[in-house]
Parts: structure tokens; sequence; C-alpha cells
């Protein structure tokens, strides 16, 4: 970080499987910003809940129970050799929060008001310095509404689905592309048209359609949107 500018905030919302999290992680490594996955906390609470038996197999999540144990929910990350990893009550929970199981069910717990309130709070938390990266659904909008640079990240249901299938795969994780594409299309829907704070693109957000971009240049795309905003 170039210790003479005053550190920003920096906003990465988008689709999930956009490759949101990918180039929020490669900006904040290349600008020594502090990363964080919204998505990943989210997750956490998920899994905490399904551990719990608080989740059907239809995918209803008892909210009253997951609401009263929130106080006993404590998340946090743990930087390691191949990068962040999750820590749910203190155990490395990073593998365990990307399986298909809590993908399905995560949408579910992310819409009740009062979860969303909480991890909200959290995420303001992390971001009270500032030289922050952190990615999600409603980080523009809701967590930093005045975040300095604000990003709106999308590609089409089948390219994101493809990318999280090969992804799934290369970690060794079982799925079928229909699966994942269900998958994908299911979890756009729900967080379109959830009541709190829904997935949209903020109005002075940059919107990026990544479909046809490398990682390499998208990467470029964001590190010469972070310079233009340090620059003013
Ligand atoms: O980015 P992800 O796929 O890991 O996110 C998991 C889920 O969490 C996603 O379906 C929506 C939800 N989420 C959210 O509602 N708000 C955020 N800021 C981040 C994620």
């Amino acid at each position: 970080m170039n210790n003479n500018i005053s550190p920003i905030t920096i906003a990465i919302d988008g689709y999930s499987s956009s490759g949101k999290s990918s180039m929020a992680k490669a900006l904040a490594k290349k600008i020594g910003y502090r990363y964080i996955d919204s998505g990943a906390m989210y997750r956490a609470v998920t899994l905490y809940a399904m551990r719990n038996n608080m989740v059907s197999p239809q995918h209803e999540v008892d909210s009253e129970k997951l609401i009263a144990a929130l106080p006993q929910i404590n998340i946090d990350f743990k930087v390691c050799e191949d990068g962040q990893h999750t820590m749910l009550n203190g155990e490395d929970v990073e593998k365990e929060i990307r399986q298909l199981d809590v993908s399905n069910n995560v949408s579910q717990v992310a819409v009740i008001p009062q979860i969303r309130h909480a991890l909200v709070a959290m995420q303001q938390a992390f971001g009270t310095e500032k030289g922050i990266v952190m990615d999600g659904r409603d980080i523009g909008t809701t967590v930093f509404p005045d975040a300095e640079l604000k990003i709106f990240v999308n590609a089409s249901a089948e390219t994101r689905a493809m990318r999280r299938h090969k992804e799934l795969l290369d970690k060794g994780q079982q799925s079928t592309y229909e699966d994942v594409l269900a998958n994908v299309m299911t979890r756009d829907h729900i967080d379109e048209n959830r009541e709190e704070s829904p997935l949209r693109k903020a109005e002075d957000a940059i919107l990026l359609d990544n479909s046809n971009m490398s990682i390499e240049e998208q990467d470029k795309w964001l590190i010469d949107r972070f310079n233009e905003v340090i620059a003013k």
C-alpha cells in the first residue's frame, strides 16, 4: 500500500459465481488491503444451523432458533498459506462451507432480516479503518454505501455455472453441471427477490460483465478502476 494515499473502501457485489471473490482477493493482495468474503459469513452461519438441526431436508430454516443462537456464533478469518480461511467458533470450516449442501441452504438463511443485521454489523466493524476489499451482494448498497469504489459483477448463469462446476471438480468435490446450474439459478432468484437488501447494483457502482474476460483481463480492469479513484 502506498502510505501517502489514504486507504479507501472497496465494495464488490454481484451474482453468485461471477468471479467477484477471485477479483476482490487478487486486488486486495496487490494493493495490500484486507479482504473479507461476506458470503463466507452467511455460509458459516448456515453450516452452524445445519449442524444444529435448524434446517429441514426441504431447506426450511428454523429462524427463531437460529436468531436465538446468534450470540453463540463467532465468525472470523485466518490468513493461511493458501489464502484466507473462514473460522466458525475457532474451527476452520473453509472447505465445508463451500460444499453444495451448504450452497443449497445459504440463500434461505440469508433472507432472515435479523441474521442480515447481525452480519452487516460485523462486516461494518471489519471496515472501520478502511483499507478493505469486501465482496458480497449488498456491500455497495447496505454495508458500505459510502465506499469510494463500487463494482457490480455479472456474467451469464451458464458461464457462472460452468466456472463453479470446474472449481468444484478441481477441489475433488462431486457435482454435475446441471445441479450447479440449478443452484446458481435458484440462488439468483432468491438473492434478487428477498425483501431485506436484495441483490441489486448500487446506483454509483460500475458494472462489469466478465463473461468474455480472462482472469488477467478482469484483474487489470479492476486495478485500473482502483488507480482512477485514488488519483482523484
Ligand atoms: O458469494 P457466495 O456465493 O459465497 O454467497 C453465499 C450466499 O450468501 C448467497 O447465496 C447470498 C448470500 N449473501 C448475501 O445475501 N449477502 C452477502 N453480502 C453475501 C452473500
